[in-house]
């Protein structure tokens, strides 16, 4: 990771879980860090913590759903920082809306428009300001799941609704992605995909499985995603990661 100390890094979804795990090891490694993310307070006190650290870590408020919000936020981020170097789209929802056939309206559109279209605006975005960059190395990294690849019917009774289908349509719009700049040299594009992992993710759903699920002995600990991720932007600038399953040891699917 060395040779990304002092380069610039946004984090979608930094105020908790993976994302939150994921700014303090890339600080930690020397990375300047934008947070992004809609509960501020969760970012400023990650922002107390993280002072005098190698690298440094700096909140945003955004809420990926709403464009003007998206668009503020990078305005912010070209503004004092000109350039990004790493994207990180980790920011994702569970939405306990009911099943497909009976389901809330308004609960399947936010999750699609978090899962996906948030991430493919930030991607948009980042992008503009990674060509700022001029030429130096870049890397966008989409954070996935196992369900973005297969639906085990055993997670039927969880009711995941549309969140499978987010993250199959995820799967597809990073190989888009991967074809439309297959001729920039200088920006890799990978997709991490991690099974069950102990975050707040499955509570803010208010999913009544919640405890149930979260309390697997089966999963992983945020730390672990974290640390794939660094190992995918630490490979050597012509290998790329292009896809990491990382599942805790003995789950079924
Ligand atoms: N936990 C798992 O088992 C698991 C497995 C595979 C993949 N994943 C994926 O991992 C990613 C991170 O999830 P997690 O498990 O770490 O969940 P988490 O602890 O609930 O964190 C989710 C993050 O996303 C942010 N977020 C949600 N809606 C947002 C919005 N509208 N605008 C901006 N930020 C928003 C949240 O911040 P605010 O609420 O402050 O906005 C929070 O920081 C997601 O993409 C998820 O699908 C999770």
């Amino acid at each position: 990771m060395e040779r990304w100390a002092g380069k610039i890094a946004v984090v979608t979804g930094a105020s908790s879980g993976i994302g939150l795990a994921t700014v303090k090891d890339l600080v930690k490694a020397g990375v300047i860090v934008i947070g992004l993310a809609r509960r501020v307070n969760k970012m400023k006190r990650l922002e107390d913590e993280l002072q005098f650290r190698r690298g440094s870590f700096h909140s945003c408020e955004c809420d990926i759903s709403k464009l003007e919000s998206i668009k503020a936020a990078f305005k912010w981020i070209e503004e004092t920082f000109s350039k990004i170097n790493i994207l990180i789209n980790n920011a994702g929802i569970l939405k306990f809306s009911g099943i497909l056939t009976e389901g809330n309206e308004e609960g399947l559109r936010e999750l699609i428009e978090v899962n996906l279209l948030g991430n493919v605006y930030c991607t948009k975005e980042a992008y503009r300001l990674m060509r700022a960059s001029y030429g130096e190395e870049c890397h966008i990294i989409n954070i996935n799941s196992i369900l973005g690849h297969s639906i085990p019917s055993s997670l039927a009774s969880l009711t995941y609704n549309l969140y499978p289908t987010s993250k199959h349509a995820l799967k597809a719009t990073t190989e888009v992605l991967k074809q439309e700049l297959s001729n920039e040299k200088n920006i890799r594009i990978s997709s991490i995909s991690p099974g069950l992992v102990k975050t707040e993710i499955a509570h803010s759903a208010k999913h009544p499985c919640a405890d149930r699920i979260m309390g697997s002995q089966t999963i992983l600990h945020v730390e672990d995603v974290s640390r794939a991720i660094l190992f995918v932007i630490g490979s050597p600038r012509h290998v790329t990661i292009s896809e990491l399953i990382i599942t805790p040891t003995g789950q079924k699917y």
